[in-house]
């Protein structure tokens, strides 16, 4: 095994055993759900970079796998919505983790009149070898994980990922990235790279990285900046912004002309009829703002009309629109 993946153990056995406020934590609000009550020290110990939990997500009680456990606040919010024994499956490599993590969701049931910890199933198992059937899962989520795998394993933990995801199952994960070339001595420092700072890289690339293995549809649900590299306290000569991204991947069939990717862009026809059709499946209604993917904005850009606003991105798509 690289050197690097036992770092990464060895700091997150340490931030099991001491709770380390603050390791990556972002200005993304807590979930406040009716009932629904964090305790403590999941708070604490919230490792994560964003949120991957969204209702949207989360109808009809779906089967969930969650990687890389953490303190379980990411569980227990996602046991809210599946209520169901074994309903919510848990990996972690890190023993220490696993049993502190186990201990945070006893003291949750006493918070949380719904909650009984038999909906989380927790188990030892790596992001790289899921200990999970093939197409069993309806929603996987990772937070703060996968931007600490180099290439290599970050393509293994994606392809993991898409074998247990049943067909259109989603994948939701948040994880920082960075529009900064990042130095390579950052790059290769295994502490930072295993506290989520040195391993970021561009949002484009890491959405290459996610079609590559054939989710069709992309939603970039949210984007904020997450930590400064500055010059002083790091190697570097100059600062280097890392952002936190929240990413919805969709197993859905792979269209011809290239995975739809939904960040955020909006149309809007304000011509002389009472709408526009581009033949392609898009009607838009006059005076109607219509979410459109990458893909379709710059088609609707391509035609070079006057009476078609297409905005920017965002980053943070909400949902609606088509394809
Ligand atoms: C930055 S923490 C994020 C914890 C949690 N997702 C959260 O949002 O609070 C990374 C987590 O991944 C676990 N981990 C480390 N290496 C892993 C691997 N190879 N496979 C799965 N989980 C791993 C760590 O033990 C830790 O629980």
């Amino acid at each position: 095994m690289d050197s690097y993946l036992n770092t990464v153990k060895d700091v997150y056995k340490q931030a099991a055993v001491k709770p380390e406020k603050g390791l990556c934590c972002t200005t993304t609000p807590i979930w406040q759900l009716p009932e629904l009550s964090i305790p403590d020290k999941m708070l604490e110990m919230n490792y994560g970079c964003g949120s991957t939990v969204n209702p949207r997500d989360l109808v009809n009680e779906p089967k969930i796998l969650y990687v890389g456990v953490g303190g379980g606040m990411e569980l227990l919010q996602f046991s809210y919505f599946s209520r169901k024994r074994g309903a919510v499956i848990g990996i972690d490599p890190v023993d220490e983790m696993l049993i502190v993590c186990a201990e945070n969701l006893i003291d949750a049931q006493k918070e949380n009149k719904w909650f009984n910890p038999e909906f989380v199933q927790l188990k030892s198992g790596d992001a790289l070898h899921l200990p999970v059937e093939n197409e069993s899962i309806d929603v996987a989520a990772q937070n703060c994980l996968f931007n600490i795998f180099h290439e290599n394993e970050l393509e293994i933990a994606l392809r993991e990922i898409y074998r247990v995801l049943k067909p259109n199952g989603r994948l939701s994960l948040s994880d920082p990235i960075s529009e900064y070339p990042m130095p390579e001595n950052l790059k290769n420092d295994e502490r930072l790279r295993a506290l989520c700072l040195s391993g970021a890289i561009p949002l484009q690339d890491y959405i290459d990285r996610i079609t590559a293995i054939g989710f069709g549809t992309i939603e970039v649900r949210a984007k904020r900046p997450y930590r400064i590299l500055d010059t002083v306290h790091f190697s570097t000569d100059e600062n280097i912004l890392v952002e936190s991204v929240e990413i919805c991947a969709i197993k859905d069939p792979m269209p011809e002309d290239g995975p739809c990717i939904f960040t955020g862009k909006t149309a809007i026809y304000f011509g002389k009829e009472d709408s526009f059709n581009d033949n392609k499946g898009h009607l838009l209604i006059k005076n109607q703002p219509l979410a459109v993917c990458d893909k379709t904005a710059a088609a609707l850009a391509n035609l070079k009309r006057n009476d078609i606003y297409i905005s920017g991105s965002t980053y943070f798509y909400d949902g609606g629109g088509c394809c």
